[in-house]
C-alpha cells in the first residue's frame, strides 16, 4: 500500500510560508536561511517556489527524484521545483489548461537554471518514442545555443543571460511534446562593443578562440590570443569553472542536433569572427585642406581580412567607413566621416552584425523546433527574462530590463494578489485587505504613450534640430519632475532638495525592486539604433548569403527613407505582446533569490535576501494566501466531483449546485472555519481540508469502481447467462424442427413406398386384363387375317390362271399373226433390209474408231514410236495410213519450233542420215551426238591464236584428226580445219598449217561401212593439192566432218558435189603409189581400238573391232 505523505512530514522550518508562525519579514527570512543552511533550496507560499541559487550542484535532480515527484500532488511532497513543473504539466494534460512558468529575480538569481530544471523534467515525465525523443532533444540542445551566443560573464553572474527569453513548449492531446518557439527579448548587443570592468563579452567569443580546431581558426584567419581582440576585455578573460573549450564542443554538438548544416555553423562562425576583426579596425585623424578631419583606416590588414571572410569588397566598405551618405526624398547627400564618427559606425556595424546574427539564430532554432503537426496544441510557456539589475553604472539597457521586471511584477501583482482580494469582494467573501504595493505606477511612468520616459526618448530621437542626452533629460525633467518615482537633480532642486547622490547627466527610478540611478549619456543614440545606410548597404553587396539575409534593407532596391521603429519602441511593443499572452494562460511562480553577491555556496546575507524579499512582495504574497482560502472552486464542478462522498448527492442532486454542495460539507462534517461560500464558488481555506476531501474521494472513487465492477460483473453474467438461454432454446428449437422433419421424411417416403407397391399391384392388374383383351383381339384378327388372305390367295391364283390362260391365247394369236405377216412380206425384205443393216454397222464401227483413235493418239515428240493398236482388220490400212499423217503433222509441228541454228544442225544431221544410214555402222552412234563443228573453240583458245590469224573465213570445223601414215599405218596428230573453202591441216601443238587443200580440189571422200573414223579425203588429179598426194585421216567425228565437207559441196556454186564412196575396200593415192585400204572385222583384242596396219606396199588393213560398231 501506498504510504501517503505529505509537505509536513519532516518539515525544516515551515515549507510553506503560508503556515509560518509568526509571520515577519525576520521570520520569513529566518525561515528562509533555516532551510539553505540544510540545503533545502526550495520553499512555498502556497503555489508560489521561491527558489534560493545554492551556487554549488544539489542532489536533488536526479532521475530519482524525478520519478519521486512524477503524478503526486503538489503538497504532497517537500517543496520542489519539480512539483510545480509536475503540477504545470499535469494540469496542461489533464484539464487541458495553458500554462506559463514565469521565472523572476534578479541576476544570478538562477533563472536560466530553474527554466532549465522545468523543461528537463517536463522531458524526463512526458511521452517516448523516437520522434518525441528527437523533439526532446532539440528542445533542450536549444539553451547551449543560445546561451553561447546570449550569455555573458557579468560582476553578478558569470553566466548571465544578455537577452530575454520566452519558450512555448507546445504539446499534443496525450501530453508529448510536438516542437515549440523560442521568442528573444532586446539582446544587449553593446556588450559585443564595450564591456563593463570585470565582465566578458559574449561567451561564443571565448568559446571560438579557445575550442575551435586550428583548422577552423586558420579558416577564419583568427588567433587564439585573446588580446590580440580590441573588443575581448583581458582582465577576466577566463572565468573560473567555465571551460570555455569543452562548452564550444558541446555548442557544436547542440548546433548539430538542433538541424543546423555544417555549412550554416561556418557561416555563423565567420560573422563572429568577422565581427573580433572589425573591432581590430582602427581610425587615424587625416586633415583636408577645407579644415575639415577625415578618418582614414590606419592597418588595412583587419580590414582586408575580414572583407574576404564575409565577401564584401573592401573599397566598398573603406568608403563606407569614411562617408556617410544621407537621402532625403530625391537628393543625396554625401559627408565624411570624422575619427569619432569613423568608430562609430564600426561598432554600430558590429553590434548589429551581432544582434542581428544572434535573431538569425533563434529564427533558425525555430525553424527545426517547430511543430509538425497541424493539431490543436497545448502550450506550456517558460519565461526566462534578464533579471532586475542595479549597476554602478546604468545605462539605456539596464533601463529596459528593468521595465520589463517592472510589467512581469505587474503581471504577478495583477494574478495573485489582486485577482485575490478582487475574487474575493466579488464572491462575497469576508476579506481584511491586505495593502500591497501596485506598480502599475511605475510601469506608467516607463510606458505611458503621451508622457512615458520612452514616449518622450522617441519624441526626442525623432525631433528635429540637435537631440542630445541631454536635450532628452532636460525634457524628462519638463515632464516627469512631478512623478513621485522620478528624480533628477533638477526635480529635486526645484523642490529646493540637493541630492548630492544624484549627479547633473543622470535621472533615477524608484522601482519595485529598488532606486535604479540611470545614466542618460548613449540613450539617444541606442534608442536610435542607427547603423548608416552605406554600412547597411555595403553588408547587402558581400558575397555571404548569411550577410545578405541580415541586412535586407541595404537592397538598393528596397531603399526606404522612413525611419526604423526605435529599440525602445520595439522592445516596449514586444513586452506588450509577452504581457498579453501570459495572460491568456495558467500561470506558475517560481521565485528566485540570490543568497549572496559573491557567487559563493553557503553564504547566506540576510541583508540581501531581505531586500529581495521585498521587492518581490513576498510578504504581501503570503498574508495573502493566509487571510485568503487555498483553494477555490465553482459550485458545478466542486459537487460534481465530491457528489459520491454524500447519499443525499449522490448519484444525482436536483436542485441548485450550491445547495448539493452545502448539503455535501454538512454531511461531511467539514469544520465550518475552514470553508467559506461564494456567490458562485466555494472557497476553503486550508489546503489540507482540500487534501482530506480528495482522499475521502479517492476511497469513495475505489468504492464506487467496486460496486461498478460488481454491477458490471453481474450484468455481464446475467447477460451471459440469458444469451446461453436464448441460445440453447434456439438450439432445442432447432434441433426439434430438424427431427420432425426427419421423422415426417421418413413416413412420407414409406408412404410413397407402401402407395406404390398398391399402385403397382393395380396397374400390373390391370395391364394383365388389358393385355389380355388386346391378345383376343389379336387372335381375332389373326383368324379374321389367315381368313380373308386364303380368301385373297384363292380369289389371286384364280384370276392368275384367268390371265396366263389370257396372256397364251394373246402369244398364240401373235405367233399366229407373225407367221401370218413374215410369209407375207418375205419377198420385200431379203432384197434391202441386209444391206442397210451392214452399212449402217459399219459407219457405225468407223466413228466409234475414229472417236477412239481422237482419244488416244500419242504424245507430240517425233520419236514416239507408239500407235493404238488396230481394231478391225478392215482398217488396217486406214490406220496406217493416219499413223503416218499423224506423225508428219508431229514432225511439221515439231520443226515449226525451230530457230534458224538449230534449223541448220537437223539439216546437218538430216543430210548425215541421208548419206550413211544404213550404209555406214557408225552412223547409228553419231545420231545422239549434237554437231559441234568447233571442238578446238579455236577462236577463243590462245593457243590457237597463230592458226586462227592465218585462217580467213570462219572455220566450219575444228577438231584433232589422225594422219595416218601409209609406211607402218600408225596416226599423227593433226588439226583438221574446215572452211568455206578449204581444208587445212595443222601441226597440233606449234598449229603450223602443214596443207590446205581448196574444196574443189577435193574430188570425192572414201570411207568403210564400218564403225571406224577413217576417211580418205581424195584429191582431183591434176590439180596443185594433189601433188602430195591423197589423205587418209582418221576421226571420231566422222560422220559430222564428212557431212559438212558434203554440205559446203552442196551449197557453194562453183564446187561439184562431193562423191562419198562407202566401201570396204577403197584406194587411196600417196604420192606416186596408190594403196589400197581395206578394212575387215577383227576380234577385239586391243580393247576396242581400231588398228592399222601396213600389209604390203600396196595394202593397209584395218581391223575393226566388231563391238565398236
Ligand atoms: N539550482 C541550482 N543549482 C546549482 N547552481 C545553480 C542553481 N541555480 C543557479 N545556480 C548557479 O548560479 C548561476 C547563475 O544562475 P543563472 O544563470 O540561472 O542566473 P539568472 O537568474 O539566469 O541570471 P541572469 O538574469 O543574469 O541571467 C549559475 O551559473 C549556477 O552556477
Ligand atoms: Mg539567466
Amino acid at each position: 500500500m501506498e504510504v501517503k505523505t505529505s509537505l509536513l512530514d519532516n518539515m525544516i522550518g515551515v515549507g510553506d510560508m503560508v503556515l509560518l508562525e509568526p509571520l515577519s519579514e525576520d521570520s520569513f527570512i529566518d525561515n528562509l536561511r533555516k532551510r539553505f543552511d540544510h540545503n533545502e533550496i526550495y520553499t512555498y507560499i502556497g503555489s508560489v517556489v521561491i527558489s534560493i541559487n545554492p551556487y554549488r550542484s544539489l542532489p536533488i535532480f536526479t532521475p530519482d527524484k524525478v520519478e519521486e515527484y512524477r503524478n503526486r500532488n503538489f503538497y504532497e511532497l517537500s517543496p520542489h521545483i519539480y512539483a510545480l513543473a509536475d503540477e504545470a504539466y499535469s494540469s496542461l494534460r489533464d484539464q487541458d489548461k495553458d500554462q506559463c512558468i514565469l521565472i523572476t529575480g534578479e541576476s544570478g538569481a538562477g533563472k536560466t537554471e530553474a527554466s532549465k530544471l522545468v523543461m528537463s523534467y517536463v522531458a524526463a515525465v512526458c511521452g517516448k518514442g523516437q520522434e518525441v525523443n528527437k523533439v526532446k532533444e532539440q528542445l533542450l540542445q536549444s539553451n547551449p545555443v543560445l546561451e553561447a551566443f546570449g550569455n555573458a560573464k557579468t560582476v553578478r553572474n558569470d553566466n548571465s543571460s544578455r537577452f530575454g527569453k520566452y519558450m512555448d513548449i507546445e504539446f499534443d492531446f496525450k501530453g508529448d511534446p510536438l516542437g515549440g518557439v523560442i521568442s528573444n527579448y532586446l539582446l544587449e548587443k553593446s556588450r559585443v562593443v564595450k564591456q563593463p570592468r570585470g565582465e566578458r563579452n559574449f561567451h561564443i567569443f571565448y568559446q571560438l578562440l579557445s575550442g575551435a580546431s586550428d583548422d577552423t581558426i586558420k579558416k577564419l584567419k583568427l588567433e587564439r590570443d585573446v588580446s590580440k581582440y580590441n573588443y575581448l576585455s583581458l582582465d577576466s578573460a577566463t572565468v573560473n569553472g567555465l571551460d570555455d573549450a569543452a562548452n564550444f564542443r558541446t555548442l557544436r554538438n547542440a548546433m548539430q542536433i538542433v538541424g543546423f548544416m555544417e555549412d550554416e555553423m561556418q557561416s555563423v562562425l565567420e560573422l563572429v569572427a568577422a565581427v573580433l576583426k572589425l573591432g581590430n579596425i582602427e581610425f587615424k585623424p587625416e586633415s583636408r585642406c577645407n579644415g575639415i578631419d577625415e578618418s582614414r583606416i590606419k592597418d588595412k590588414n583587419d580590414l582586408k581580412e575580414m572583407c574576404e571572410l564575409l565577401g564584401v569588397e573592401q573599397s566598398v566598405l573603406e568608403r563606407a567607413f569614411s562617408f556617410r551618405t544621407v537621402e532625403a526624398k530625391m537628393e543625396k547627400v554625401s559627408t565624411t566621416l570624422n575619427v569619432a564618427q569613423a568608430y562609430y559606425a564600426r561598432d554600430a556595424l558590429a553590434k548589429n552584425l551581432y544582434s542581428r546574427l544572434f535573431s538569425w539564430l533563434v529564427t533558425r532554432i525555430n525553424e527545426s523546433i517547430k511543430a509538425q503537426a497541424k493539431t490543436r496544441h497545448k502550450v506550456m510557456g517558460v519565461l526566462d527574462i534578464y533579471g532586475f539589475e542595479i549597476f554602478e553604472d546604468n545605462s539605456f539597457e539596464q533601463f529596459i530590463i528593468n521595465y520589463c521586471n517592472e510589467k512581469l511584477q505587474q503581471i504577478f501583482i495583477e494574478l495573485t494578489l489582486r485577482e485575490e482580494q478582487e475574487e474575493y469582494v466579488r464572491e462575497g467573501i469576508e476579506w481584511t485587505n491586505i495593502e500591497y504595493f501596485n506598480n502599475a505606477i511605475i510601469c506608467d511612468l516607463i510606458e505611458n504613450n503621451q508622457n512615458g520616459i520612452l514616449a518622450m526618448l522617441d519624441e526626442e530621437c525623432l525631433r528635429p534640430g540637435t537631440v542630445t542626452d541631454e536635450t532628452f533629460l532636460d525634457k524628462l525633467n519638463t515632464i516627469c519632475a512631478e512623478h513621485q518615482h522620478f528624480e533628477s537633480r533638477l526635480s529635486k532642486n526645484s523642490k529646493f532638495l540637493t541630492d548630492h547622490s544624484l549627479p547633473h547627466n543622470c535621472f533615477r527610478i524608484q522601482h519595485y525592486a529598488g532606486k535604479v540611478l540611470y545614466r542618460v549619456e548613449g540613450f539617444v543614440d541606442k534608442n536610435n539604433d542607427l547603423l548608416y545606410r552605406d554600412l547597411s548597404q555595403a553588408m547587402y553587396k558581400a558575397n555571404h548569403s548569411l550577410i545578405k539575409q541580415l541586412f535586407p534593407e541595404g537592397n538598393p532596391a528596397k531603399v526606404n527613407l522612413k525611419r526604423p521603429p526605435t529599440a525602445g519602441f520595439q522592445f516596449k511593443h514586444s513586452v506588450g505582446t509577452l504581457m498579453r499572452n501570459l495572460q491568456t494562460k495558467n500561470p506558475n511562480y517560481i521565485r528566485c533569490i540570490k543568497p549572496n553577491d559573491k557567487k559563493a555556496s553557503h553564504i547566506f546575507t540576510d541583508s540581501l535576501v531581505g531586500h529581495q524579499v521585498r521587492y518581490l512582495g513576498l510578504m504581501e504574497n503570503v498574508r495573502v494566501r493566509r487571510a485568503g482560502y487555498a483553494f477555490r472552486q465553482p459550485y458545478e464542478p466542486c459537487l460534481e466531483r465530491y457528489k459520491m462522498l454524500c447519499k443525499r448527492t449522490w448519484p444525482h442532486w436536483r436542485g441548485p449546485a450550491r445547495e448539493g454542495v452545502e448539503v455535501l460539507m454538512t454531511d461531511l462534517q467539514v469544520n465550518p472555519e475552514e470553508f467559506s461560500y461564494g456567490r458562485s464558488k466555494i472557497f476553503i481555506r486550508n489546503p489540507r481540508t482540500l487534501f482530506s476531501l480528495e482522499e475521502r474521494r479517492k476511497q469513495c472513487l475505489e468504492d464506487l469502481a467496486t460496486l461498478i465492477q460488481k454491477i458490471y460483473r453481474g450484468w455481464k453474467c446475467r447477460t451471459r447467462f440469458l444469451l446461453l438461454k436464448q441460445s440453447q432454446i434456439t438450439v432445442a428449437a432447432w434441433y426439434r424442427r430438424y427431427a420432425q422433419q426427419k421423422k415426417y421424411k421418413r413416413i412420407k417416403s414409406a408412404t410413397t413406398v407402401v402407395q406404390s407397391y398398391t399402385r403397382g399391384w393395380q396397374a400390373r392388374k390391370l395391364l394383365r386384363e388389358l393385355k389380355h383383351q388386346k391378345r383376343c383381339k389379336e387372335a381375332a384378327t389373326t383368324i379374321a387375317a389367315y381368313w380373308h388372305g386364303t380368301q385373297a390367295r384363292r380369289e389371286l391364283r384364280r384370276l392368275k390362271e384367268e390371265a396366263r390362260r389370257r396372256h397364251a391365247v394373246a402369244v398364240i394369236w401373235a405367233y399366229w399373226q407373225g407367221l401370218q405377216v413374215r410369209r407375207e412380206y418375205r419377198k420385200f425384205f431379203r432384197a434391202n433390209a441386209g444391206k442397210k443393216i451392214y452399212d449402217f454397222i459399219i459407219q457405225r464401227i468407223i466413228q466409234k474408231y475414229l472417236l477412239g483413235l481422237r482419244s488416244s493418239t500419242p504424245s507430240m515428240s517425233p520419236i514416239d514410236g507408239s500407235w493404238p493398236s488396230r481394231p478391225h482388220l478392215f482398217l488396217d490400212q486406214t490406220h496406217t495410213e493416219l499413223r503416218r499423217i499423224f506423225h508428219l503433222w508431229r514432225c511439221k509441228k515439231y520443226r515449226s519450233q525451230f530457230t534458224e541454228e538449230r534449223r541448220a544442225v537437223y539439216e546437218e544431221k538430216l543430210e548425215a542420215s541421208e548419206l550413211f544410214k544404213d550404209k555406214k555402222s557408225l552412223y547409228a552412234s553419231s545420231v545422239s551426238q549434237p554437231f559441234k563443228g568447233d571442238y578446238l573453240e579455236i577462236t577463243k583458245n590462245p593457243k590457237y591464236q597463230k592458226l586462227n590469224n592465218v585462217m580467213e573465213e570462219k572455220v566450219l570445223l575444228a577438231d584433232v584428226v589422225s594422219k595416218i601414215n601409209r609406211a607402218n599405218g600408225k596416226g599423227t596428230a593433226r588439226i583438221f580445219l574446215l572452211t568455206k573453202k578449204n581444208v587445212v591441216l595443222a601441226d597440233q601443238k606449234t598449229g603450223q598449217v602443214k596443207a590446205s587443200v581448196p574444196l574443189p580440189d577435193v574430188s570425192s571422200v572414201s570411207v568403210s561401212t564400218q564403225s571406224d573414223g577413217f576417211f580418205a579425203l581424195k584429191l582431183k588429179e591434176g590439180t596443185a593439192s594433189a601433188v602430195k598426194g591423197d589423205f587418209l585421216l582418221s576421226s571420231e567425228h566422222l560422220i559430222e566432218i564428212i557431212t559438212k565437207l558434203h554440205r559446203v559441196g552442196t551449197t557453194a556454186a562453183e564446187m561439184e558435189r562431193l562423191n562419198i564412196d562407202i566401201s570396204d575396200e577403197f584406194l587411196v593415192q600417196f604420192k606416186q603409189d596408190k594403196v589400197c585400204v581395206k578394212f575387215i572385222q577383227g576380234a577385239p583384242k586391243n580393247g576396242n581400238s581400231v588398228s592399222c596396219k601396213r600389209k604390203n606396199n600396196r595394202l593397209l588393213e584395218v581391223s575393226v573391232p566388231t563391238t565398236a560398231a
